[in-house]
């Protein structure tokens, strides 16, 4: 959940269910290791399973665990026979989500890779082509990501990343955040190959983080 909740995110929140006990005990273990502000919003996620429900999404991508919150969304948007392939590289965020996520994982539904992304990336690509990669890890790496999603992503498929305004550090508003010249640059380059890639049609929904959501055409 983000620091600061806008009105419009608690009003879009008030018109949902509330989050099941799986949710609950995701964002609690993230509370406990004080990373509570980085998981995804309500309507993030709700942003998140109507693109999967709207392309039918069978296999899927994320990268950046935490705690299994955006996991737990991203598995109610997949059929039964749905898969979930989620990569984390810290071992403590990747054992709560563990306990988070047991009953998928035990259904086959679900497999946590603990890794660096990108080495374990280079793995999944034999477990592809995927309906959908959602990019949630290591900013300074969101090019390289994208870069693999858009090898490994089926024609009709979805690409989604979080947090692609980095606190508005694209457009040059440093007031918020801090982040890196390289993470800013990584973003900008990621930003604009999205939008000059004809084979893509892609568009940032302008949620409070900015995400990306590009549709492979061709
Ligand atoms: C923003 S959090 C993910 C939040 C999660 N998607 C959610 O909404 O519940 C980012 C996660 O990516 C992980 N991460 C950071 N760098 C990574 C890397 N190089 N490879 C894999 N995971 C990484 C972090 O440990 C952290 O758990």
């Amino acid at each position: 959940m983000r620091k600061v909740k806008s009105d419009r995110y608690s009003y879009i929140e008030s018109l949902s269910e509330p989050e099941d006990k799986t949710k609950e005990k995701a964002r609690n273990h993230s509370q406990q290791i004080g990373l509570d502000a980085i998981s995804l919003s309500v309507v993030e996620a709700r942003l998140i399973q109507f693109q999967l429900q709207s392309v039918s999404a069978k296999k899927v991508v994320e990268i950046g665990t935490l705690t299994g919150l955006s996991a737990s969304y991203i598995l109610e948007a997949l059929p039964q026979d749905g898969k979930l392939w989620t990569i984390e590289k810290s071992p403590q965020h990747a054992e709560l989500a563990e306990d988070v996520l047991d009953t998928e994982i035990k259904a086959g539904r679900c497999q946590i890779v603990v890794d660096d992304a990108q080495k374990a990336l280079e793995g999944l690509s034999a477990e592809g082509p995927f309906d959908a990669v959602f990019i949630d890890g290591n900013k300074a790496a969101y090019l390289n990501y994208f870069e693999w999603a858009l090898k490994n992503t089926k024609v009709g498929g979805v690409i989604i990343a979080d947090n692609v305004f980095l606190a508005g550090s694209v457009w040059g508003d440093m007031s918020a955040q801090k982040f890196s010249e390289k993470q800013i640059s990584v973003l900008n380059q990621m930003n604009r190959m999205a939008f000059q890639n004809k084979s893509l049609s892609s568009v940032i929904i302008p949620t409070e983080e900015g995400m990306l959501v590009c549709k492979k055409l061709s």
